[in-house]
């Protein structure tokens, strides 16, 4: 059995990613842990909650987690998932947060991960502060995980939230920093411009929630105010991050974590996270020449195999 630790910030691919996990086979969820970013922390627990009901799974546990970055910066909720972080679709019988255990998310980490040392993979989607307090509270805690999984981080000049900086790296800067910097398992990392390159057609997205099933029901009416966003941008701006089709960055982390073979070409380096630019803060600095001297690599993931992330994607909504 895969043992999967789950650190999101409730939007709509975190959702599509914590769907995926669900659908495989051989794979327990040991907790879902909750991050502010798409949106506030009440949302984002709450959404992981309405994901957990629609899959008849909410014996899993959810915490909760940081409310702000490590700075306190505002937290610029992503206009793409909607208020809410699910497309702004009202759900009366959504779950109450009663549902949540009393445990915070990052001590709940460091116990669950001294339960099973070595044997978990922990998949972050979301801002890496929880990530970075539970280091700081135990610097055993990355040694004692089987690897790691992020989506996040930049390394060409292309943000989505600022003008170099990927969103879930941009929002904690800091964060993303001290991940990189003291987390030493294997850890694999999908950046901003591998899911890009790597978006699906338009045509596998119908194809994707028109499956006759209450959870691509379920897919499609969160999933509708992200298009609806997405379609304006491209009609208003010749900005080409918007014109690559249906993206869902989180779960290619995901598919990393859960299928060995999803990565066919990845690119072992030394990283580190800009924190002063003013122009680049946030961004994730790729050290080629290795000129940094750091002893952990990571693996910035560069080449997938497409159609199996298609067929978790499927089953998925199954
Ligand atoms: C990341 O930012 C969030 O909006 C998405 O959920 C994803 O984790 C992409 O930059
Ligand atoms: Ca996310």
């Amino acid at each position: 059995t895969k043992l999967l630790l789950i650190d999101v910030d409730c939007g709509v691919d975190d959702a599509q990613a914590i769907m995926m996990a669900l659908a495989s086979p051989g794979v327990e969820i040991l907790g879902i842990t909750c991050c502010y970013g798409n949106t506030l922390l009440e949302n984002v627990c709450k959404n992981v909650l309405r994901v957990l009901q629609v899959c008849n799974r909410l014996e899993i546990p959810v915490y909760q987690g940081a409310s702000a970055s490590l700075l306190g910066g505002p937290v610029e909720g992503a206009l793409y998932h909607g208020k809410d972080g699910l497309g702004d679709v009202p759900d009366p019988n959504a779950p109450g947060l009663d549902h949540l255990q009393k445990e915070h998310a990052v001590i709940a980490m460091l116990r669950i991960v001294n339960e099973k040392p070595g044997q978990i993979s922990l998949v972050a989607t979301g801002p890496l502060t929880n990530l970075a307090l539970a280091v700081k509270l135990d610097p055993t805690f990355p040694k004692k995980l089987k690897n790691m999984f992020i989506m996040g981080g930049n390394v060409e000049s292309r943000g989505n939230i600022t003008v170099c900086g990927e969103f879930n790296f941009a929002t904690d800067p800091e964060a993303a920093f001290v991940v990189l910097n003291e987390f030493t398992c294997p850890t694999y990392i999908a950046t901003w411009e591998f899911t890009c390159r790597n978006s699906l057609s338009w045509e596998f997205y119908h194809k994707w929630v028109n499956q006759d099933t209450k959870k691509a029901k379920f897919m499609a009416k969160i999933f509708a105010h992200s298009i609806k966003f997405t379609e304006s941008e491209c009609k208003s701006t010749d900005n080409i991050l918007w014109t690559s089709g249906f993206m869902s960055c989180d779960s290619y982390a995901m598919a990393a974590a859960l299928d060995e073979s999803f990565i066919t070409k990845a690119i072992e380096v030394a990283v580190s996270v800009e924190l002063n630019g003013s122009l680049t803060r946030g961004m994730m600095v790729m050290d080629i020449t290795g000129l940094l001297k750091k002893k952990n690599k990571v693996f910035v993931i560069d080449k997938c195999d497409l159609e199996k992330f298609k067929g978790l994607l499927i089953a998925a909504l199954k």
